[in-house]
């Protein structure tokens, strides 16, 4: 029976429920899955997380703009890290699959970095990363800031990035009254003409990717 691993972060819950649906998908097409919820030594206030990441924010109209300063961003900004507590699962040689998921705090979030700095095994390694974020999937916002820097990352350690995916969670813990919630509903509609709730676990795009993420990871 192949072998696959599920790793992630998550800080609020909705990555965990996207691992534990994945690991029930995959278990039913053959394999046999074992999983791995990475833990943070110690979590930080979440009015600090965005500090680092602030930089980009004034270059956010080139950045959405420009494919070359894109890749050149991507090549160049500061990726925190987080301290994550001992892995119980550090050597992921054994494992024919590998998917590796995230929320995303902009780019990958900082105990997924350090995650990838930690493990061993991953090189030969077919992996594939998946997502949550509160947005729909916007294809540079969300889907290319996200997973550009992240495949990059599993590339350098000599992993084969096999497929990708992300849900939205509807979920934005900035700022006080539901206001990124709001403004990713409203783009929703705009650039998709679908209400946001569609790309969640619990909407019909959202249950549609599942699907065909783990038939495409368990085929190759
Ligand atoms: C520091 C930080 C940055 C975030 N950046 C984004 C973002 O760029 N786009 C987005 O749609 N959601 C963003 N979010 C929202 C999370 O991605 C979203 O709530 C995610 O589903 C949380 O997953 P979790 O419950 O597994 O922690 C951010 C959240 C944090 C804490």
């Amino acid at each position: 029976m192949p072998r696959a691993l599920i790793v992630h972060y998550s800080r609020t819950g909705h990555t965990a429920r996207l691992a534990h649906v994945l690991a029930a998908e995959i278990r039913r097409r053959g394999y046999e899955v074992e999983t791995e919820a990475v833990r943070v030594e110690r979590d930080w206030n979440k009015w600090l997380l965005p500090l680092p990441l602030l930089p980009l924010l004034p270059l956010l109209p080139v950045y959405l703009m420009s494919a070359r300063f894109r890749r050149v961003w991507h090549r160049i900004y500061f990726q925190p890290e987080q301290a994550i507590r001992p892995l119980v699962l550090p050597d992921v040689s054994a494992y024919d699959l590998v998917l590796l998921g995230t929320p995303k705090w902009l780019y990958l979030a900082f105990p997924v970095a350090r995650w990838l700095k930690t493990v061993r095994g991953l090189t030969g390694k077919r992996v594939a990363p998946f997502a949550t974020f509160c947005g729909p999937p916007l294809k540079v916002f969300e889907l290319e800031m996200l997973f550009d820097p992240l495949e990059s990352r599993l590339r350098t350690l000599g992993a084969t990035v096999v497929d990708r995916m992300a849900v939205s969670s509807n979920s934005h813990p900035y700022f006080f009254f539901g206001e990124m919630e709001r403004l990713f509903r409203f783009i929703s509609r705009k650039a998709f003409g679908r209400p946001l709730v569609d790309f969640t676990l619990d909407g019909e795009v959202g249950q549609a990717e599942v699907q065909r993420f783990c038939d495409a990871v368990c085929s190759k």
